[in-house]
């Protein structure tokens, strides 16, 4: 059986190599980067057939824990997913005072990725909207203290674009008022701020496996963290929010399956059917952790071409700072960049969709920095929930009018003219060139001048 095993894995992969990839002349913004080593591992957990999470999944969340040092990763479904379950996490009752109730309050912005900031509003609590700043993309850290209030229980935001916020500066924040920290982390695996990877800052830090991210597994995410209670309710909630915490396929591991009383339950009710949170099950299954297990072995090299190429465009756009805000980081940080942003300055001759148009027309993917203004958004307008912006009064959806756009300049300015280009891993100096040379013939047969 181990022979005929190791026969159809040497085909499977001298299958992937026989195939030649099509240069379709397109320079996309993201993509996967994988070989024979992910198709492998696949096939090996298929063989295996044991379908939902195991020994792959078991691997893979120990490499994710060994890279991060943190004392405990869970995988989950999506990067989305991920968000969902930290956040709900920390509304568990068994935090004590530190539990998150209906109506309490969350440091977030509104420039980024709709399901960093929905978590919160899922869990019928107040997002509370901060403006950003205009080359980082990240939150304006001056405006937070006149944000907070009584009610304010934790700060839920993502690095942009790989790009580390203000970790010390928000850490200090947290400490100070006694704040959750979710670190959304699913675009900045790698990314390091003062000498320490992000996603070891905060007491919880999420990762997305999506295509378009630094690794992936199909769909997929991660939570982390290093703090045990937390640990628990997490486990808890991704499985159905049972109290029992068995891997798949085992039994009893606790010794006691049924020596329990809790709720109003019969002394002895099967602890793998006790449920001590309204949770779901958000795990991923084997085939998919194999994917990741084999790109994690990997990250290291995916990160480096990262910030390679990030300081070759950096180096060719330079020359238009006239004409753009190129991207800023922070003095202590080393950003793992998950896209290059591009602002356009003000009073130019041409606009974004002129530039976006004529680079897509020459090839080159372009993204604009997701849902840019999250509160310009149908979703948003249409929605009946409860948010602050800034200093503002409690607001509701049908209260969203211009005067909350004037509270929020900057975001409102990235969601006009801000986008991005590529720069991952799969990229090489000649796809780059190609990108810069799109801005060169723009600057000489088009509007820049
Ligand atoms: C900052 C951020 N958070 C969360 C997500 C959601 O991840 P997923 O697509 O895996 O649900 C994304 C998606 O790209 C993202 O950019």
């Amino acid at each position: 059986m181990n022979l005929l095993r190791t026969t159809i894995k040497f085909l499977a992969s001298t299958y992937l190599n026989l195939q030649t990839k099509k240069n379709t002349g397109y320079i996309p913004v993201s993509g996967k980067v994988i070989d024979s080593e992910e198709l492998v591992n696949m096939i090996d957990a298929s063989l295996d057939m044991w379908l939902t999470t195991g020994r792959f999944n078991k691997e893979f969340e120990k490499e994710l824990r060994n890279f991060f040092e943190h004392k405990y990763a869970l995988t989950v479904n999506s990067g989305s997913s991920a968000n969902l379950l930290a956040f709900s996490a920390l509304t568990s009752n068994q935090l004590g005072e530190r539990q998150i109730k209906a109506g309490d309050e969350v440091i977030c912005v509104a420039a980024g990725f709709p399901t960093t900031v929905n978590p919160i509003i899922q869990n019928s609590c107040v997002p509370v909207f901060v403006d950003i700043n205009k080359e980082t993309h990240n939150i304006a850290v001056e405006q937070i203290e006149e944000a907070l209030s009584e009610k304010t229980k934790a700060i839920f935001i993502a690095h942009t674009l790989g790009n580390p916020f203000d970790l010390k500066a928000i850490k200090e924040i947290c400490n100070q008022k006694n704040l959750w920290l979710i670190e959304d982390n699913c675009d900045a695996l790698g990314s390091e701020f003062d000498s320490k990877l992000t996603g070891t800052w905060g007491d919880i830090a999420t990762l997305s496996f999506y295509p378009a991210h630094h690794i992936t597994t199909g769909e997929g995410g991660a939570v982390l963290t290093s703090n045990s209670e937390l640990y628990k309710i997490l486990l808890s909630m991704r499985d159905w929010g049972r109290d029992c915490w068995c891997p798949s396929g085992k039994d009893n591991t606790c010794g006691k399956r049924f020596s329990y009383q809790l709720g109003n339950l019969e002394q002895g009710y099967d602890h793998k059917y006790i449920y001590s949170h309204i949770g779901y099950n958000l795990k991923i299954s084997d085939m998919q952790a194999a994917c990741g297990l084999a790109q994690i072995k990997k990250v290291r090299g995916f990160i480096n071409k990262r910030k390679e190429n990030f300081k070759y465009l950096y180096q060719g756009l330079e020359k238009y700072q006239e004409y753009f805000y190129l991207p800023v980081k922070n003095e202590l940080s080393d950003p793992s960049w998950f896209g290059f942003p591009i602002t356009l300055k003000e009073n130019l001759s041409f606009n974004r969709v002129d530039l976006v148009s004529f680079l897509e027309e020459q090839g080159i993917g372009t993204r604009l920095l997701f849902g840019g203004n999250l509160l310009r958004q149908p979703a948003y307008l249409n929605h009946d929930f409860k948010f602050r912006v800034r200093d503002s009064r409690l607001l509701n959806n049908i209260d969203i009018d211009d005067f909350i756009y004037e509270l929020l300049p900057n975001t409102d300015y990235v969601a006009a003219n801000t986008f991005w280009v590529g720069l991952y891993h799969g990229l090489d100096k000649s796809d780059l060139d190609k990108i810069l040379m799109a801005f060169d013939t723009f600057k000489e047969n088009r509007l820049l001048n």
